[in-house]
């Protein structure tokens, strides 16, 4: 297993859309694993390939307290069962130390293969909900700030560049 690099906002990477995965074997598996390694490790509730810059549609999360139950989407599809929306306070691996209020529908019904590549499907509430919505969006190229102002946007941009400079 190993720990992989997270990319940072504004990286254009980040705005990839990812290939739906094509089989499930050992290779990918082992991205699967080293995925979850680098969630821990990092201490997100959830991570999406693309944020490691492999684009493919997989995703990891954990919202448990205990941090003690893996989960992974490979090829993830989601419906949404109760267009209420909820507000949380949403941070990404990918955008460290900022957090804003994002709106999203609470309950959905997600479909994707898990990591021994067979099909489930299962109803998600709540965080791992919102969660799944967030990693879904990877996936597809977006982030949490493109729910914000472009003001607030553009300023936590402007401070995440200038930290990357610091840190190169
Ligand atoms: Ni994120």
């Amino acid at each position: 297993m190993a720990i992989m690099d997270i990319l940072s906002f504004p990286d254009p990477r980040l705005r990839t859309r990812a290939a739906p995965v094509e089989s499930v074997d050992d290779a990918l598996r082992s991205l699967v694993d080293d995925l979850l390694e680098t969630m821990y490790d990092a201490g997100g509730i959830g991570l999406a390939a693309t944020q490691v810059n492999v684009h493919k549609r997989l995703l990891v999360m954990d919202t448990s307290p205990d941090r003690d139950r893996p989960r992974v989407y490979i090829n993830p599809e989601f419906e949404v069962l109760d267009p209420e929306l909820g507000e949380y306070d949403e941070g990404c691996l990918s955008v460290p130390g900022y957090y804003e209020t994002v709106n999203r529908p609470q309950r959905i019904r997600v479909s994707a293969l898990g990591r021994d590549g067979e099909a489930f499907t299962e109803e998600l509430d709540g965080l791992a909900a919102i969660c799944l919505q967030h990693e879904v969006d990877h996936l597809d190229g977006k982030l949490f700030v493109d729910y914000i102002s472009p003001l607030k946007r553009q300023r936590i941009r402007r401070k995440l560049e200038k930290a990357q400079r610091v840190r190169a």
